[in-house]
């Protein structure tokens, strides 16, 4: 971790009026949501409960979710602003979600990113985000996204 943010780092549930916020802190990373995915985070927006991160009055994260079943909940999205990754704010939101989930009695939390079968570095983080969080590889679906890329399902045993 580089070090601590510089402020006190506030997680609410979003509101309705903030998914344009959300939608432009996805577009700004770029790197890890192309444009076909903004279209897909914008419908989970108005369908699924969404978390933001607050440094001050600034939205600088967002964790979208819904339940599967009562045992397994799932991080449909989740992105930290580039300025600050590193920083310890990406793992107090999923801190929040994984709290918020053992109180309901949910044990399972699953999320999906790009597959280590596919040759793209900055993903390479995303994953050793989760594993070093407790995530345990689930499985690979080949060519999920587009032909050639593959997605790799995550699972963590809560509680
Ligand atoms: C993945 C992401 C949410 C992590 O949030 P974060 O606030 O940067 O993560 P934290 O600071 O809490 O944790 C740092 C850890 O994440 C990993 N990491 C991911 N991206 C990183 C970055 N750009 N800089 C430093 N660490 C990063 C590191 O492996 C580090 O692991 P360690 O603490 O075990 O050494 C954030 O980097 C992000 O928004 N990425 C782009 C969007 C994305 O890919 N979302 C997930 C789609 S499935």
């Amino acid at each position: 971790m580089k070090s601590h943010p510089p402020k006190p780092f506030r997680i609410r549930p979003m509101k309705p009026t903030e998914s344009g916020v959300i939608h432009n802190l996805a577009r700004s990373l770029s790197q890890f949501f192309p444009e076909d995915f903004i279209i897909i985070i914008d419908e989970s927006l108005n369908k699924h409960p969404c978390l933001v991160g607050l440094l001050g009055d600034e939205i600088v994260g967002f964790l979208v979710w819904t339940l599967r079943d009562a045992d397994t909940a799932e991080i449909l999205w989740m992105g930290i602003k580039g300025d600050y990754h590193g920083l310890g704010l990406g793992s107090m939101l999923l801190d929040s979600i994984e709290q918020a989930m053992a109180q309901k009695g949910v044990t399972k939390l699953v999320v999906s990113t790009l597959s280590y079968t596919v040759d793209y570095k900055p993903y390479e983080k995303v994953r050793a985000f989760y594993y070093n969080r407790g995530f345990k590889s689930l499985g690979i679906q080949s060519d999920y996204y587009y032909d050639g890329v593959d997605r790799l399902i995550l699972v963590k045993t809560l509680g």
